[in-house]
């Protein structure tokens, strides 16, 4: 039964049940000290396999622990909406909610291109509808798999996340209640691109795994950023995603933006003039 009492609310928008287990030999109880000399022991450990030489890996555990998303009801009811039809992870999942309302006050819309399931598109939306109900969400997707791969990427060659649909993204969106979305098909921005022309936006998650795509997306969108805008590359830093991690660092000195690099694997650039 739906109760507005917080108590309520956060039990009921409890962790899915994907959540992370303990892993084998960590600490399931103990205190801070105990887990934090359990985590430095693993931290820092060098990935073998890389594919690149240039772009290193390693076991990143960040020594911070506090976690709004825990606790921010309004989220929690959204992801429980969403996890299952995301590749995402709620610490990235959080960050585009929080970014969501961080831009709601700068012109324009929002763009999100590599979709698969809608998981992202939708939590970026229903965040929309509360705190900036005038923007439209435009959820851009071949539904056919990553395009573009090539030199530059590790681990992807093109096809992969095709086991999506243009009628199952229609599906979660009509079954979700919200009415700022439009769907786009077709490669972006080659295919797809010429239909938003003459848009402007506020936020832009590009979240389509290789390196040519992801600059396809960055090179047509940032004109068309408003200032105090940003546009989220998710991919960054993942160990199958060198040409991401290339292309944000390529731009990491762009002018007139300001670069962040997010140990969550998101990198964002935010438009100061
Ligand atoms: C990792 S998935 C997106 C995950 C999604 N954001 C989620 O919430 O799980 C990458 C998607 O990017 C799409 N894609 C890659 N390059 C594209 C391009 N240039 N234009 C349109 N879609 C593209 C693929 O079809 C695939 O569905």
């Amino acid at each position: 039964m739906w109760s507005n009492k917080k108590s309520d609310r956060v039990a009921a928008a409890r962790l899915p049940p994907n959540a992370p287990t303990t892993p084998a030999g960590a600490p399931a109880t103990g205190s801070i000290a105990e887990i934090q000399a359990y985590l430095h022991n693993i931290r820092h450990k060098r990935l073998p396999g890389a594919p690149s030489t240039e772009i290193v890996h390693s076991l990143i555990i960040p020594r911070a622990t506090y976690s709004p998303w825990a606790n921010d009801v309004d989220f929690r009811e959204a992801y429980q909406k969403i996890w299952n039809k995301t590749l995402v992870d709620g610490y990235r999942c959080y960050e585009l909610w929080s970014l969501v309302a961080q831009t709601s006050k700068v012109v324009g819309d929002i763009l999100e291109v590599g979709v698969w399931r809608g998981g992202t598109g939708l939590l970026m939306a229903l965040q929309a509808r509360r705190v900036n109900p005038s923007a439209r969400i435009y959820l851009c997707d071949t539904f056919e798999g990553v395009v573009k791969a090539g030199t530059k990427d590790g681990l992807y060659k093109g096809g992969e996340h095709s086991d999506t649909s243009l009628g199952m993204v229609q599906e979660l969106i009509a079954g979700s209640g919200v009415d700022n979305v439009e769907i786009i098909r077709g490669i972006f921005p080659d295919d797809s691109g010429g239909v938003l022309d003459e848009s402007t936006f506020s936020l832009c998650h590009i979240d389509v795994d290789v390196y040519d795509s992801a600059k396809g997306v960055f090179d047509w969108v940032w004109p068309r950023l408003s200032v105090g805008g940003s546009v989220v590359f998710d991919d960054y830093g993942f160990f199958s995603c060198d040409g991401v991690t290339k292309l944000g660092n390529e731009l990491s000195s762009i002018d007139g933006g300001s670069f962040i690099h997010n140990l969550n694997g998101h990198a964002i650039i935010t438009k100061y003039r």
